[in-house]
């Protein structure tokens, strides 16, 4: 892995002229149209990329983009890799050992997910305090590389305090609505069932989807900062939960991503 992270790292630092980015960040659903507030400087697409795996769904595209907002440098995943797709743990958290590895200190995750907390309505923008993982894999099971990290690794402040701080700050200012809330990552790619989403609340869970949670972990693994947001695409409740669908979740995801996208770019630019 070592190895084939440095191949990657060499690659990418030929093609973008040693481009040094201080944020990372993974577009998930909602924040797909960040790309228009970088000001791009460099694209790679992921089928160029050494070790690289290759994005798979639908409204998901595969590039990184390389470019400033503000006067902040960062990199963004213009798609993200998902369990569900057949990759393994390794393959999805790739990136990120690769971002890390490029000088990256910072990583922003965004994603959509279904809503459990009752006092939270679709199209809201929740940040993500803390997390389950309920992933049938972990990220770092194998021997471990300590040239990433240690082998046992402290989760106690997997989203940065200071970050969650900062957007909330900016969210106030910018006159944002935003929840708050724990993320529980599951495999997929079914949407739960209704006693399902009953276990997501009963474990303490506000929303459930289908990434972050690796990605995260890994991030931690080499002692990142992270800060994650999620839109809340659909509610598992009684009157709606056989309404969820793939084309809902895009749907609902497009219409939180003006927010989003403000709170992201402003977060990025203030920090
Ligand atoms: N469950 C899991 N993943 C999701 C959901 C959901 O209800 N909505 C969007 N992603």
């Amino acid at each position: 892995m070592w190895n084939k992270v440095q191949e990657t790292v060499s690659y990418i630092q030929a093609k973008t002229n040693d481009y040094k980015p201080n944020f990372g960040i993974i577009l998930g659903s909602g924040l797909g149209g960040f790309s228009e507030d970088i000001q791009i400087e460099f694209t790679l697409d992921y089928k160029d990329i050494p070790n690289f795996p290759i994005a798979t769904v639908e409204g998901h595209k595969g590039a990184l983009l390389f470019g400033t907002i503000g006067n902040v440098k960062v990199v963004a995943m213009q798609g993200r890799f998902h369990y569900y797709e057949g990759y393994s743990m390794q393959e999805i958290t790739f990136p990120v050992r690769v971002m890390h590895v490029l000088g990256i200190q910072n990583l922003i995750v965004s994603n959509a997910s279904g809503g459990v907390n009752s006092s939270f309505k679709v199209g809201d923008v929740m940040l993500i305090k803390d997390h389950i993982n309920m992933m049938p894999e972990h990220p770092l099971r194998g021997t471990n590389d300590n040239r990433f990290g240690s082998r046992f690794v402290n989760m106690s402040e997997p989203y940065s305090r200071q970050m969650l701080l900062k957007a909330k700050e900016i969210a106030k200012e910018l006159n944002i609505k935003i929840q708050e809330g724990v993320y529980v990552g599951l495999q997929g790619p079914t949407f739960e069932t209704l006693a399902e989403y009953k276990m997501i609340k009963a474990i303490g869970g506000d929303c459930v989807g289908m990434s972050t949670v690796p990605e995260v972990i890994v991030a931690k693994h080499m002692n990142m900062n992270c800060f994650g947001v999620s839109v809340i695409t659909d509610m598992g409740d009684i009157e709606n939960i056989d309404e969820v669908n793939h084309e809902e979740v895009l749907k609902a995801a497009k219409k939180a991503e003006p927010q989003v996208r403000n709170l992201i770019k402003n977060l990025i630019s203030n920090y």
